[in-house]
């Protein structure tokens, strides 16, 4: 496997991603070989502060930087107006000029957060993403959206900024949860299924011991998707198309954990079955085979994500589903697959919907959905 760092078109004037393990300890040379301030502000979570700061604030301070740093509370409910706010008067606090960075080492929640300060802060500074979640590392990290969340709802504040440089390393991932072990893996298969056949098959071959986290396996997924989602934000940085194709799965999915309420079922859980969903769709809507459905399903069992049991009301799971960026109109909008690395948006029409969600929802006898 290449250890060539991956590149991305931006507006910016683009950026590398450096995917390998290890590479965690180069994060001071890597930024500081780009900025010209001397200093940079960590910003991170209470969890990972304790897993990882020591090792990246060192590798920062033997590239000469001064370091400053800030962990915020774990979770979503660090993304919010407040704790940018707060992020933003500690920046000044801590003497962050134009020249300086910004280092988002954390998972999506922070990787959003200080992207965000770090577009506003001085009207934009410079920040490195270190994602250390695998959703972060495939997903959040690459592609340059930032955002807070707002009352009214996920990422209702937000800037396209893009990162000056990406340093995942996938080793950081043994001490992630289970739980968000699987998000990511979701992504992971999602990456995969809009890739191409080879990255599918690789999958195949490589589920049971993703499944135990092996380390080769996980640092070929990671630069599999990590390179998926380069190649896409690099021919659509604004989602004017192709980047709509990273929605895949994520309509229901994103219903799914809404009306069970956040925190219920969990992003992986749900987003696979918004992939199973998609994709027995796809057979009535652009006519592919049921053996791709099949197989998808069988990919998404492999890797630890199996069908889901929880009862929802379809009415309510189709309006969140019109809440969906995607839609136009109140119509529903869904990402299709017809063959690996092969996809299509349609717009579904309401009986055709209503029937699909009518069906999802009826659990069969052992629970599962039909
Ligand atoms: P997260 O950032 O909340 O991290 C999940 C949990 O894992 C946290 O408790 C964190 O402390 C912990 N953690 C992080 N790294 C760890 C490690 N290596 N070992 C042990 N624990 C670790 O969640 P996430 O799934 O990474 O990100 C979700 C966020 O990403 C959401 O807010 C979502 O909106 C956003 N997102 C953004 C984009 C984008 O393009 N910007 C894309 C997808 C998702
Ligand atoms: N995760 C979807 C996107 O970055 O566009």
């Amino acid at each position: 496997m290449t250890d060539t760092p991956l590149s991305v078109s931006a507006s910016s004037g683009g950026y590398l991603v450096h995917a390998r393990p290890g590479v965690l300890d180069e994060v001071g040379a890597i930024v500081g070989s780009l900025t010209v301030g001397g200093a940079v502000a960590v910003v991170s979570d209470l969890t990972v502060r304790d897993l990882y700061a020591e090792r990246v604030e060192g590798s920062l301070a033997g590239a000469n930087l001064r370091v400053a740093s800030l962990s915020v509370d774990p979770g979503e409910r660090s993304k919010s107006w407040e704790t940018a706010g707060r992020v933003l008067e500690w920046m000044s606090e801590a003497g962050i000029g134009r020249d300086d960075a910004v280092v988002a080492l954390g998972g999506g929640v922070v990787g959003d957060l200080a992207g965000f300060c770090a577009a506003t802060y001085m009207r934009g500074l410079m920040v490195a993403q270190v994602p250390t979640t695998l959703l972060a590392q495939v997903d959040s990290a690459i592609g340059g959206k930032t955002a807070v969340d707002l009352a009214g709802g996920k990422n209702l504040a937000g800037a396209f900024w893009p990162p000056a440089v990406v340093v995942a390393d996938p080793e950081c991932l043994a001490t992630l949860p289970d739980t968000e072990w699987r998000s990511g893996l979701a992504e992971v298969v999602k990456s995969a299924v809009l890739d191409s056949d080879e990255a599918v098959r690789m999958l195949e071959a490589d589920a049971p011991a993703l499944a135990e986290r092996r380390s080769d396996a996980v640092a070929r997924a990671v630069r599999m998707a990590a390179g998926h989602k380069a190649r896409v934000v690099s021919d659509d940085e604004r989602e004017g198309g192709s980047r709509e194709s990273l929605n895949y799965g994520h309509t229901l999915g994103h219903a799914i954990e809404r009306v069970a309420g956040y925190g219920t079922v969990s992003h992986g859980i749900a987003v696979a079955e918004g992939i199973r969903f998609a994709a027995s769709l796809a057979e009535r809507l652009i006519g592919s085979d049921r053996e791709w459905t099949a197989r998808q399903d069988a990919l998404l069992t492999a890797c630890g994500l199996p069908r889901s049991g929880c009862a929802l009301d379809p009415g309510r799971v189709i309006e969140a589903m019109r809440a969906d960026k995607k839609s136009r109109g109140g119509q529903v909008r869904l990402v299709l697959s017809s063959a690996p690395g092969m996809w299509e948006v349609r717009a579904v029409d309401d009986a055709t919907l209503a029937d699909a969600v009518d069906a999802w929802c009826r659990p069969q006898e052992d629970g599962r959905r039909s």
